[in-house]
């Protein structure tokens, strides 16, 4: 069946909401998405048919259990993770880091080298620094390449050398937008024996993630910018996890996942996490018909999936077209990330860009009072914007369409940005 974009948005309650009587056009979704009707279901059910705690011989405590291994397992197949077990969840990306940060912190020693890029987001950078601060380790950078908003990976053989023993990397920009070809540094780096680490955060709502395709050691990413609640999600190699030491209560279990689990988890986010795939699936099996025979999933449920995520990517690159085109044919713009139409495949669709004469943030509260949610700023990502000379012009404006947009909320930003620049 033909994409239904109506059917789509029927799915999420919140896209219904006006502010002042007017539509509210939700293009701020690089920050987080609106959520659809199975996700509240289940994370209502959790809080009503399986509170209880875990480990008990009565009836809701076993339907707890049962939802904590149907959520590992429905993270694997997104992922496409080796065994559910080498998945686990924490408060998000970030928190989960920093915590695998304490972890790694025993394999290292003074003089060991991290390598970071200059297009990641603050989760994966700071949680690097400390450690490195911590243990005395010099930290080595991948640049950005200011001209064509992607990292340059020329001389990733001088940056990751022997010395090396994690390389942490984004898999998407949350400001260019770019991929990353994670292959090629992950490649690079098990070479010289270090550990990857992957931030899909940006880069999870819009494209297949295949763990065992790219070879990395560890991958992290957070539902809520796919259409789940407030939680992360962490896949590691599962070798790697039961020689690390986790920071853990005694009493807790040794095998995996527990060892990585302090204390009580969000179950109800866990439920979430299950409605957000289960709404790839949908997407996947009602309109993904045509793409099912190119994907290469494993079983029906990661087909559907798969299936999703690019129908999915079809629309809001679709969409994302229409903005760049649009944002470029205003005169003083300029877009901080791949704007030929030819290379789309190495960007996703959260779209950055800057106006000669107007600061993100004025442009962003206009936007706010006709019902239009963007953002503006460094949005997190301290290093990219840095290096790309934007930290003190106030960062970036910030648009990013997903699959439940329309071209018309398009057509509404780009008419109001319009309107906004008209008397310069
Ligand atoms: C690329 C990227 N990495 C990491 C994060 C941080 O994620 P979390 O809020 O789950 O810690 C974000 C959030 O915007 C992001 O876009």
């Amino acid at each position: 069946m033909k994409y239904d974009i109506n059917k789509v948005r029927a799915e999420f309650p919140a896209l219904k909401r006006t502010w002042n009587d007017i539509p509210i056009a939700f293009l701020d979704n690089p920050a987080g998405t609106q959520v659809p009707n199975r996700v509240l279901k289940l994370m209502n059910a959790a809080l009503v048919d399986y509170n209880a705690n875990l480990g008990g011989f009565f009836k809701t405590s076993q339907d707890a259990e049962a939802l904590v291994i149907d959520a590992h397992k429905i993270a694997a197949e997104f992922v496409n993770a080796y065994d559910f077990r080498e998945i686990f969840f924490g408060q998000n990306m970030t928190t989960l880091t920093f915590m695998m940060t304490r972890s790694l912190a025993h394999t290292l020693k003074a003089g060991d080298e991290i390598v970071l890029t200059r297009m990641d987001h603050e989760g994966n950078v700071a949680p690097w620094l400390l450690l490195a601060e911590e243990k005395n380790l010099t930290i080595k950078w991948i640049d950005l390449n200011p001209d064509t908003y992607e990292l340059d990976l020329s001389n990733l053989d001088t940056v990751i050398t022997e010395k090396t023993k994690i390389v942490a990397v984004n898999y998407a920009s949350n400001i260019t937008g770019s991929i990353t070809d994670v292959k090629q540094v992950v490649t690079a780096a098990k070479a010289v024996g270090a550990i990857t680490y992957i931030d899909a955060v940006q880069y999870a709502p819009h494209g297949i993630i295949d763990v065992q395709d790219i070879g990395c050691d560890m991958l992290v990413c957070s539902s809520y910018k796919f259409y789940g609640p407030h939680q992360g999600i962490m896949w590691a190699r599962k070798s790697l996890l039961e020689k690390l030491k986790a920071y853990k209560v005694r009493v807790s279990s040794d095998e995996l996942p527990e060892k990585f689990v302090t204390g009580t988890e969000s179950r109800e986010a866990l439920a979430g996490i299950i409605g957000a795939l289960e709404h790839f699936e949908w997407v996947g099996s009602a309109f993904g018909g045509d793409l099912q025979a190119a994907l290469s999933g494993r079983n029906e449920l990661q087909s559907d999936i798969q299936a999703g995520v690019r129908k999915m990517t079809q629309h809001d690159m679709t969409l994302a077209d229409q903005l760049i085109s649009g944002v470029k044919s205003i005169k003083g713009t300029k877009i901080i990330g791949i704007d030929d139409k030819n290379s789309f495949s190495r960007r996703v669709s959260t779209v950055s860009f800057i106006h000669d004469k107007h600061h993100p943030d004025d442009v962003a509260k206009y936007m706010a009072k006709r019902g239009i949610s963007i953002w503006s700023g460094h949005n997190y990502a301290l290093e990219p914007i840095k290096r790309l000379g934007l930290l003190d012009k106030g960062g970036v404006i910030r648009v990013g369409p997903t699959h439940y947009n329309t071209a018309g909320e398009i057509d509404r930003f780009l008419n109001a940005f319009e309107d906004y620049v008209k008397n310069d």
